[in-house]
């Protein structure tokens, strides 16, 4: 059945939500405050770096079913199933999540809403969001207790949008238990095509719904900040933490997905998700149950600080006065985001502290200059990398895994490499007779001798 469907917020969830919607035949219109957003929508243009979205969108604008619009008023007129994907940042100063922006649709489209309707909230939210907005709803709309708030949790990841919304893992669906109404027969006809396809669908409560997208995203951090901790120790101890993660992954109750050691987690989710949980388990009472988040969090921001020390280290001991290359500027490959990206954050340190840094982003120059104008942005990898006393690589786009030592040779001043990903193949560059750095393995300047 065709449903009629309005998405508020068009950045990366609410972008690909509407596209993938009217990818499944319905009938779709995304709505957003920002009039540049909107007409790049409008143009079939994709506002952000995602594979494979500008077909979908253009195909679906091409085909009628895909419009945008900043109007909520229309958003009202014809809609009667209504998805919630704007932006739920860190507060300024604070550790709890804004929500702002998720109020404000409420507060506009509620008193619009004059026959029954069901509001989907997607964005991540601290528990008990969607109870409080319910009732804000139902208080504000003309049609009352005919509108229904339920919360459907977004799990898609950067670079894999369009496939995790069109191919999830699972369906979420969080109702309000003590007033049964349409939501779960809605979520049914709107996602129909998924569950033929046998995609596992949770129905549970409102409370539930929420904390199983800042769970999930609790463990990822924690898997990550993990295998980071090994790195660590097997830094200290001449070890070798890519092996170990790799014997270990074998295991498959601890499985060898996420479990990269590197300069840690980055982008718009992960660091603000696991404070904003942190922050909301303290006001409900449980902030102890959560506190091993911020030994997560620290391990984390301590990959930055230790991969600057690496830098100083391999170019003696001083940062002053060198050139570094920084291969990699998005927070993960495939992504121009660079929202708090370890590798941004990296190339502003080592330049705050003397070093001369040339950055090279496949995808993300664009966004680091404008949040960080004062680098210097080359526009290949050979200009990064010309005269160069080290080479960082911070993200691991496919590009610079591919790059040989031949590549670089007769570019650099030193051939001095650091693998800030673990992503490269050692052999190849110490080999070619390359001083090779990786994070988590003991450096040959650093042999260990243990206590
Ligand atoms: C994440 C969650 O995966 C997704 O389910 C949620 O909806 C939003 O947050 P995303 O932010 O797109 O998605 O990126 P993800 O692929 O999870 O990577 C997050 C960060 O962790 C990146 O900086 C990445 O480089 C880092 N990472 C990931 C590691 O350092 N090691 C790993 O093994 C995996």
């Amino acid at each position: 059945m065709t449903c009629r469907i309005a998405v508020f917020g068009t950045g990366y969830l609410g972008a690909t939500h509407a596209a993938c919607m009217a990818e499944l035949g319905h009938e779709v219109l995304g709505v957003d405050v920002d009039p540049a957003k909107l007409s790049k929508l409008h143009a079939g243009e994709v506002p952000f770096y995602e594979p494979g979205l500008e077909e979908v969108l253009k195909r679906n604008i091409e085909n009628g079913r895909l419009r945008f619009s900043s109007s909520y008023e229309e958003a009202a007129q014809f809609a009667d199933v209504h998805f919630i994907g704007v932006g739920t940042p860190q507060k300024k100063g604070e550790f709890a999540a804004d929500l702002t922006y998720v109020d404000a649709v409420i507060e506009t489209l509620a008193p619009l809403l004059t026959t029954p309707a069901v509001i989907f909230g997607k964005s991540t939210v601290p528990v008990g969001t969607a109870e409080r907005l319910g009732r804000r709803a139902r208080q504000l709309a003309p049609a009352g207790d005919q509108v229904e708030v339920a919360w459907n949790p977004e799990f898609l990841r950067e670079g894999f949008a369009v496939k995790d919304t069109l191919h999830p893992d699972r369906l979420v669906l969080g109702v309000d238990q003590g007033r049964p109404g349409r939501a779960e027969e809605v979520a049914r006809s709107v996602y129909s095509q998924l569950l033929d396809e046998g995609i596992p669908f949770l129905v549970t409560d409102l409370a539930t719904s929420e904390l199983v997208k800042t769970a999930a995203n609790a463990f990822l951090a924690t898997k990550i900040s993990f295998i980071n901790a090994m790195a660590e120790v097997c830094e200290a101890a001449g070890a070798d933490v890519t092996v170990l993660a790799d014997a270990i992954g074998h295991d498959v109750r601890i499985g060898r997905r996420f479990l990269n050691a590197g300069i840690g987690f980055g982008g718009g989710c992960l660091p603000k998700d696991i404070r904003a949980f942190m922050a909301r388990a303290g006001e409900i009472g449980a902030d102890e149950a959560l506190t091993f988040l911020r030994e997560v969090d620290n391990i984390n921001m301590r990959r930055r600080t230790r991969m600057v020390e690496l830098v100083r280290e391999v170019v003696g001991g001083s940062l002053i006065g060198s050139r570094i290359a920084v291969l990699g500027a998005a927070f993960k490959p495939d992504s121009d985001d660079v929202r708090d990206s370890p590798a941004l954050n990296i190339a502003g340190q080592i330049q705050l502290q003397g070093a001369s840094v040339s950055v090279f982003d496949p995808k993300a120059i664009e966004n680091s200059r404008r949040i960080f104008p004062t680098l210097n942005y080359a526009s290949s990898v050979n200009e990064a990398c010309s005269g160069a006393d080290a080479v960082l690589v911070l993200t691991e786009w496919d590009q610079f895994k591919q790059l040989k030592p031949s590549d670089l040779d007769s570019i650099v001043r030193n051939t001095i490499i650091i693998d800030g990903r673990n992503c490269l193949d050692r052999d190849l560059w110490v080999d070619a007779g390359w001083e090779f750095t990786a994070v988590g393995v003991a450096s040959e300047r650093r042999a260990s001798t243990l206590p």
